[in-house]
């Protein structure tokens, strides 16, 4: 099939690509002009592990292109994906701009049948303004299907979540629009659910939500944890062994960050509100993250005492390994805390900091591996899991240390180990 995707963001770029691999001939548009300029030379902007070697390879074999024509984009192909941004709005609202000025533009510039998809994340019910807004601006008596295809991609395995989904989710309002997206998903073997599409709206954020829902309730038994000696990690295995629970999305440590649960439960709740819900839980996730960060300040200080001329190693910047996105990072926040009081800074992320410099500028030391960074310093945090920090070598880390404190934000360290060796051990939800 012929496609276009609007938006050459993480989900375009990477449902683009995927769909590229998958045999279709693939157009990705985006008004950011340097974006598509880069793409067309080959460089990629952003990290994502398998991807430029998908997008060299599918641009090479002539099924995948880049333009910032969206005309062209729209005259093309049958089937379209909208995967613009909607980031949150200061009341928490999704910003549906982008949406409906895409959604104006497929309107101006359609000239026959298309099926429109909703790729971005977008509060139940956009799909009708989407529809209204194509039937305002159509110039012509073209007809035109929308449809919701929510995406499930985590950032760091997007491409392989991708070609291996869990499940895919079509919300459609018409025979034509349902069979369309299935011939498109035909080369994947997994469960396809058809909805209408108010209902594969809502999955994409009641998915999200439900996770994040997971990770702030292990977060608050990690309290409980940390006030009787127990383990955390251990009750999370105890748990997570019941099949109806499962063991993914117990992980206790910083909260969760990154582009999507923030945004979407933001988004989630305020939908809710104004169809007339309150969804209180999802307030109370919200607020059990965001205390985690102040649990780390505070552990930091009991630490260290005074905050002032204490000299702090941040390891790993990104919101989870194997990404370089810093967006909504724990890590950054707590840095800015910490800067505020008066603490140096020093930081090593593998991937995230060239995006760290731009965020946080001269305001912290830029190391170049975990021994750099925790040289003379007073602690040392440990805010992303990456592989590489799990194996290190601690008597190296000792030697270099002013005071050798490690906080374990994500719980990878063996606390009994590292006091053995001499450290002070702090962690999350255990002793
Ligand atoms: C998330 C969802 O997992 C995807 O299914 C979804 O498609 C995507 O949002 C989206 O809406 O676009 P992502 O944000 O890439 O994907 O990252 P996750 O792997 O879900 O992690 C989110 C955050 O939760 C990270 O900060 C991670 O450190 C944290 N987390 C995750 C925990 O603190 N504990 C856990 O046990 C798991």
């Amino acid at each position: 099939m012929r496609l276009t995707i609007i938006g050459a963001g993480y989900v375009g770029l990477v449902t683009g690509t995927c769909f590229a691999e998958l045999g279709n001939e693939v157009m990705c548009v985006d008004n950011d002009t340097r974006k598509i300029a880069q793409l067309k030379d080959g460089e990629m902007p952003i990290y994502e592990p398998a991807l430029a070697e998908l997008v060299e390879k599918n641009r090479q074999d002539g099924r995948l292109a880049f333009t910032s024509d969206i005309e062209t984009g729209i005259k093309d192909s049958e089937v379209i994906f909208i995967c613009v941004g909607t980031p949150s709005r200061d009341d928490g609202s999704a910003d549906l701009s982008h949406v409906e000025k895409v959604s104006r533009v497929i309107a101006e510039h359609m000239d026959s049948y298309k099926l429109v998809v909703e790729k971005s994340t977008v509060p139940v019910e956009t799909s009708d303004w989407i529809i209204k807004t194509i039937n305002t601006f159509k110039k012509n008596g073209c007809e035109f299907d929308v449809a919701s295809n929510p995406e499930f991609l985590r950032e760091g395995s997007a491409v392989e979540d991708f070609m291996n989904p869990d499940r895919i989710v079509i919300g459609v309002g018409s025979k034509k629009a349902e069979e369309l997206l299935k011939e498109l998903y035909s080369p994947i073997e997994t469960k396809i659910v058809v909805t209408d599409i108010n209902g594969a709206e809502i999955i994409k954020h009641a998915s999200n939500s439900f996770l994040a829902t997971k990770i702030s309730f292990i977060n608050a038994v990690s309290n409980l944890c940390e006030k009787t000696g127990a383990d955390i990690n251990s009750v999370a295995e105890g748990i997570g062994l019941d099949s109806r629970i499962n063991k993914h999305f117990l992980r206790a440590g910083a909260g969760f960050g990154g582009s999507c649960f923030p945004k979407d439960l933001k988004a989630f709740i305020h939908i809710s509100e104004k169809l007339g819900y309150s969804f209180d839980l999802l307030k109370e996730v919200e607020k059990i993250n965001s205390r985690q960060k102040d649990r780390i300040v505070n552990k930091i200080k009991d630490l260290l005492w005074n905050l002032p001329e204490k000299v702090v190693a941040v390891w790993g910047l990104a919101f989870k390994p194997d990404t370089d996105d810093i967006r909504s990072a724990p890590a950054i926040d707590i840095i800015r805390r910490l800067v505020k009081e008066g603490a140096k800074v020093k930081v090593f992320d593998p991937k995230a900091m060239e995006k760290a410099k731009k965020e946080l500028a001269e305001d912290v030391t830029y190391c170049v591996d975990i021994y750099d960074a925790a040289d003379s310093a007073d602690c040392v945090i440990l805010m992303t899991e990456w592989n590489e920090f799990k194996e290190i070598d601690w008597q190296r880390v000792l030697r270099v240390m002013r005071h050798p404190a490690v906080l374990d934000g994500r719980n990878i360290y063996d606390p009994e180990k590292l006091r053995q060796l001499g450290f002070k051990y702090s962690g999350m939800g255990r002793k």
